[in-house]
């Protein structure tokens, strides 16, 4: 049997510094304690500990498959115990997307959003990771679209044989809880009349279509679609694999040299661009943003992140650099213009988005006063 590596990445807000602004250090610290420990027990092999704005985020590394009740336990009881000290410090939004009390083996659809994905290592097995928050997992549509089957952004879909033949999505449909897998290029146009619908359909899987080796994995939760209400946003993780046959990772991050509109920025319910940044600036500030992405770059090494001398894990902080100073300056640029049109559609979501936060209790006040015309 080929040995199996399983990349975790688990998140969740349990409570943040001045709003729903950053994970402070001592939630920090906790994660970091509670892995370590399940590192020295053998439990998972390796792991890194961040946040973007409000959203405590685990990275593990193990070899115990996807789903595995111990690992998601793990996480489980890793943001409880965090949400905890957010409550003693008297925090904001501590425990915010823990919706559910009772752990039953699986960390899904309880509110912290997961992707993860099982390997087979090759040779060498480099991997980025993708972290925004406020913002939804239709965010990565366009970016995960324009990585895995735009010839214009991928080269490699014109120039390597090895990616001749292309890959295939798999979308949520995360209004009826259906799933769907699409081929590219066949039914890129297919594809696009799904996946354009950002609030709806969600691309969770995408494979290489000649050996359906597993490529990008994407965490697909609708947090008001568990609680029932607006309870923030679902700010979206991915976890994708890169080159030597697969997308490089310059074509992975060659969507963000400009900046997009996602849902969710102020209250979840507006319009906003996307800003890629620097861990440093994973901080939502601006009308609670703009939202803000992060992409992480790593080697997978014998079921662990490669690690330096001192066996710390080597990560590299990719939009750490001028390059996606371009698409910071639209994103402000943007901001400025959406902003300037306040409470008013498109810069404010539409009527079905809407429905979902407090603005409906201001306008089911107003009914009784509406008289026939
Ligand atoms: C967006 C987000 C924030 C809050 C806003 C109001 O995902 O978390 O924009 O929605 O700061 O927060 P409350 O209602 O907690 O005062
Ligand atoms: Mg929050
Ligand atoms: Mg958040």
């Amino acid at each position: 049997m080929p040995r199996k590596t399983t990349i975790s990445l688990i998140k969740c807000d349990v409570g943040s510094l001045a709003g729903h602004h950053v994970v402070p250090k001592p939630l920090i610290t906790i994660a970091e304690k509670n892995l370590e420990t399940a590192k020295e027990d053998s439990l998972i092999n390796s792991y890194y500990v961040f946040n973007v704005g409000d959203d405590l985020q685990l990275l593990m590394i193990h070899e115990k498959g996807e789903s595995n009740p111990d690992i998601h336990k793990l996480a489980w009881n890793t943001f409880k115990e965090a949400a905890n000290k957010a409550l003693e410090l008297k925090l904001y939004g501590a425990g915010q997307d823990l919706l559910k009390t009772a752990f039953s083996g699986n960390i899904r659809g309880m509110g912290p959003g997961v992707a993860e994905m099982e390997i087979e290592e090759r040779g060498s097995d480099p991997m980025v990771v993708l972290a925004a928050d406020k913002t939804s997992a239709g965010a990565y549509n366009l970016p995960i679209f324009r990585i895995f089957a735009d010839p214009m952004n991928t080269a490699g879909l014109v120039i390597d044989p090895n990616m001749a033949g292309g890959f295939k999505f798999e979308v949520m449909d995360t209004q009826e809880n259906e799933k769907v897998v699409l081929k590219c290029p066949e039914e890129m146009y297919e594809l696009i009349a799904l996946i354009g619908t950002v609030q709806r359909y969600m691309i969770s899987r995408v494979w290489r279509a000649r050996d359906d080796l597993i490529c990008a994995v994407g965490s697909v939760t609708r947090l008001s679609q568990i609680a029932g209400k607006y309870v923030g946003k679902d700010d979206p993780v991915a976890i994708i694999r890169a080159q030597h046959g697969l997308p490089a990772v310059g074509e992975i991050l060659a969507p963000f040299m400009h900046s997009y509109l996602v849902e969710g920025w102020m209250r979840g319910s507006h319009w906003g661009p996307i800003m890629p940044v620097a861990l440093k600036d994973a901080k939502c500030t601006l009308f609670d943003g703009p939202p803000r992405i992060v992409a992480l770059g790593f080697q997978v090494t014998n079921s662990k992140i490669a690690c330096d001398d001192y066996g710390k894990p080597m990560i590299a902080d990719l939009f750490d650099d001028p390059a996606f100073a371009l698409a910071r300056r639209e994103a402000l640029e943007n901001a400025s213009m959406l902003r300037h049109m306040g409470e008013f559609e498109p810069a404010r979501l539409g009527p079905e988005e809407m429905e979902y936060t407090t603005l409906q209790q201001i306008l089911d006040k107003l009914k009784e006063r509406f008289k026939p015309a």
